[in-house]
């Protein structure tokens, strides 16, 4: 069975090993708002580039957070 894409485990990015716990945990200390600064603070996303999608709407999930 396929992991929710909405579970912290959900592996975001393949390439880095970086799951979206991860990411949410570090733009919610970081208040990171830009892509490329979270690539290369998380190192994530810098690789084939297909997480990226995915990693910008869970950047904005994190920061529409009251
Ligand atoms: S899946 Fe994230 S860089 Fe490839």
């Amino acid at each position: 069975m396929a992991i929710d894409k909405k579970s912290r485990d959900y592996e975001v990015c393949p390439c880095r090993h970086v799951t979206r716990g991860q990411v949410e945990d570090i733009v919610r200390e970081t208040r990171i708002s830009d892509l490329k600064q979270l690539c290369e603070v998380a190192n994530v996303g810098n690789k084939c580039g297909g997480c990226r999608e995915m990693l910008m709407q869970i950047m904005d999930e994190v920061l529409a957070e009251a």
